[in-house]
């Protein structure tokens, strides 16, 4: 038999609030059977390339199942994401040795056996496309932006737009599609090095390090003497509490997501 030695993360507690520690996750080794003879039929085995551990990721570890797109992850498993991964054997003909896949519920794993008729989907060789954006730009976090920006938002030609969490996976591409529009784009981060990288690589017409302009009511009458005309909302609580007292009517709010309750701790309150 082949085995490949592979580390993993399990999730042995959930974290209904704060951030989750190593009382959640665990580092563990597993030795995955690889070979045809190993693998049941209609599986595939994978070397995992690249994974994306995004902030849905969190919602899968409180233990609530309140109403979320996903279910909660189960105890003592591993936990899943978006990945890629490399086949490196099959007992199924749609999939060969070498082919490359990706999929939205991969094991956050070095190595892995799925079955093959499980969400994943090939990625045909095109050497233009390095394998990565294939999870960010082509990926969740891409589409996400262009709904926010192109499907809800639809700012005109020369509107002012906010992003918040203007770093991150949506909000980099969320920016260039909003100034491909035409608009003026300002980002909201969370770091002095965050804005210059939003403004001088993402093409933002300015940024601010919400941690240093703490007080956001002012910040956003800087930023936005005009008012604001779109927001791409990532972050909820206070940010989206300030945007409301500036926006101009007849704005579009692009609800994307709440990253700052996603920690919260609610027994403090
Ligand atoms: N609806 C959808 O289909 C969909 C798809 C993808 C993502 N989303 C949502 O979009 C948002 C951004 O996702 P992403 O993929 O861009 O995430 P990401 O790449 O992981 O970036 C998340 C960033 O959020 C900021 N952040 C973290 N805690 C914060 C807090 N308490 N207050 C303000 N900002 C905080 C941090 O940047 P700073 O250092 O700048 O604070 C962090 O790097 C999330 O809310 C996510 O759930 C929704």
């Amino acid at each position: 038999m082949t085995t490949m030695e592979s580390k993993e993360w399990h999730i042995v507690a959930y974290a209904p609030e704060g951030i989750p520690t190593s009382d959640n996750l665990k580092l563990r080794s597993s030795t995955i059977p690889v070979d045809a003879g190993s693998i049941p039929d209609r599986h595939v085995a994978l070397e995992m390339l690249f994974l994306s551990v995004e902030p849905f990721v969190r919602s899968r570890m409180t233990g609530r199942e309140d109403g979320l797109y996903s279910p909660q992850l189960d105890l003592n498993q591993v936990v899943t994401s978006f990945g890629i991964g490399r086949v490196v054997e099959s007992t199924d003909d749609k999939y060969a040795k070498g082919e490359i896949v990706t999929g939205p519920f991969l094991p956050v794993a070095e190595y892995c056996v799925v079955p093959s008729d499980f969400i994943i989907k090939k990625i045909e060789p095109n050497g233009d496309i390095p394998l990565p954006d294939y999870l960010s730009c082509l990926g969740v976090p891409g589409f996400a932006a262009w709904v926010g920006i192109e499907v809800l938002g639809e700012p005109k030609a020369g509107s002012n737009v906010f992003i918040s969490a203007a770093a991150g996976g949506v909000g980099m591409y969320a920016g260039q599609l909003a100034k491909l529009r035409g608009c003026r784009v300002v980002g909201s981060t969370g770091s002095d090095e965050k804005v210059i990288l939003v403004k001088e690589e993402f093409g933002y017409d300015e940024a601010f390090n919400y941690k240093k302009e703490t007080d956001l009511d002012a910040a956003l009458s800087k930023y936005f003497p005009d008012g604001i005309d779109m927001y791409l909302d990532n972050v909820g609580g206070k940010m989206l509490e300030a945007v409301l007292n500036h926006v101009n009517e007849g704005a579009r709010i692009s609800l994307c997501g709440m990253i700052s309750e996603y920690n919260k701790v609610y027994s403090n309150r």
